[in-house]
């Protein structure tokens, strides 16, 4: 699947800021995610070519298909970080951030400030278009600036129009942030309006609901949250996709995920504890839902090393029986 197949359904893993590295997208990967994005990543940052940037832009063989997600305002210079970043890594296609809502983004005009200037929008995606020729551009849409702006329908045909081969469609406004629930009836009315892949996005934790959006008409799925918590969410969308039984992972194949994450982040930093420290945040997402989690995650919320980590594992499964069943999350 290099790009899109006609007729298959795939299911992507949402960009994330500071989740969705290579570590964690080779994860999703090896548990079914079809196609990988990089979080976003500033036009103004490729320009300047900074070691934090090259981080955040590369990827290994094994997550193609992938793509490089861009923000920024300024068709031009958008245009020319796309360029640099295609002779840089030659992803497999490029992805407009059209739907980024914090502040330090939409106060530079990037991001989903853009869903409010249609104008602009549509310059960008010309510009970033007509400069990765033939290689293909997708973006990613909110629905919306606000509820009293919903526009995603506008958005889509002019972002189609400007020859953008895919578009991603949260389901929220801007105003929403991440709260309330995702819209599917308006990705319903964007996939029903334009003529290049759809692909639904908002609110996708379970097998059951990830079959119930496909009466949208969308062309794919896809998922950000619910993979920080539960990674296996792929195998079981697929499962349920296919019509095939699913069977949740264990306490310890999750423990076991979960230990393998956090020795590859320590050995692609240069302390340990800085690693481990960075890798709490991600630990809390993980642990969600498990039982005994408010002893665990107090734990864990201080952990600094591997070792450590071991020992708190050890005593979570040595209290929790092992026929425990993990919720479905
Ligand atoms: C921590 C975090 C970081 C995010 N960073 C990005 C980003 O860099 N680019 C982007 O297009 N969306 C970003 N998003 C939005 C997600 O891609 C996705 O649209 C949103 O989480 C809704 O999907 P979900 O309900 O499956 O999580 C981010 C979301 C979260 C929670």
């Amino acid at each position: 699947m290099v790009f899109m197949e006609k007729g298959s359904l795939p299911i992507f893993l949402a960009p994330m800021a500071g989740v969705t590295d290579s570590i964690f997208r080779t994860i999703c990967k090896e548990k079914g995610a079809d196609i990988l994005t990089t979080e976003f990543v500033s036009a103004d940052g490729i320009m300047h070519r900074n070691a934090r940037t090259r981080g955040y832009v590369e990827f290994t063989s094994m997550e193609r298909p992938m793509g490089v997600q861009l923000f920024g305002a300024d068709p031009d210079r958008l245009a020319e970080a796309a360029r640099q970043v295609i002779d840089w890594v030659n992803p497999d296609f490029i992805d407009i951030n059209f739907g980024c809502p914090a502040t330090k983004v939409v106060c530079r005009n990037g991001g989903s400030s853009l869903l409010r200037d249609c104008p602009l929008l549509e310059r960008v995606a010309e510009a970033v278009v007509r400069a990765c020729a033939p290689l293909p551009v997708t973006a990613k849409i909110r629905i919306g600036w606000d509820d009293n702006s919903i526009n995603a329908v506008q958005t889509a045909r002019l972002l189609e129009e400007s020859g953008i081969q895919r578009i991603a469609v949260h389901g929220r406004t801007k105003a929403q942030g991440y709260s309330g629930e995702a819209n599917w009836e308006v990705i319903a009315s964007v996939a029903s309006a334009v003529t290049v892949p759809v692909i639904g996005n908002g609110d996708i934790a379970d097998g059951a609901t990830a079959l119930s959006r496909l009466r949208t008409g969308v062309s794919g799925l896809m998922i950000g949250r619910a993979a920080m918590t539960n990674p296996w969410i792929f195998t079981e969308v697929k499962a349920a996709l296919n019509g095939i039984p699913y069977a949740p992972p264990s306490l310890e194949m999750k423990w076991e995920l979960v230990r393998m994450h956090c020795a590859q982040e320590v050995a692609a930093k240069e302390s340990e504890r800085f690693a481990m420290q960075g890798m709490r945040s991600r630990l809390m997402a993980y642990t969600r839902g498990m039982p005994a989690a408010r002893p665990l995650r107090a734990s864990l919320s201080m952990v600094g090393s591997l070792m450590e980590l071991d020992g708190i594992i050890e005593g979570h499964l040595r209290e929790i029986p092992e026929e425990t069943p993990l919720p479905m999350l």
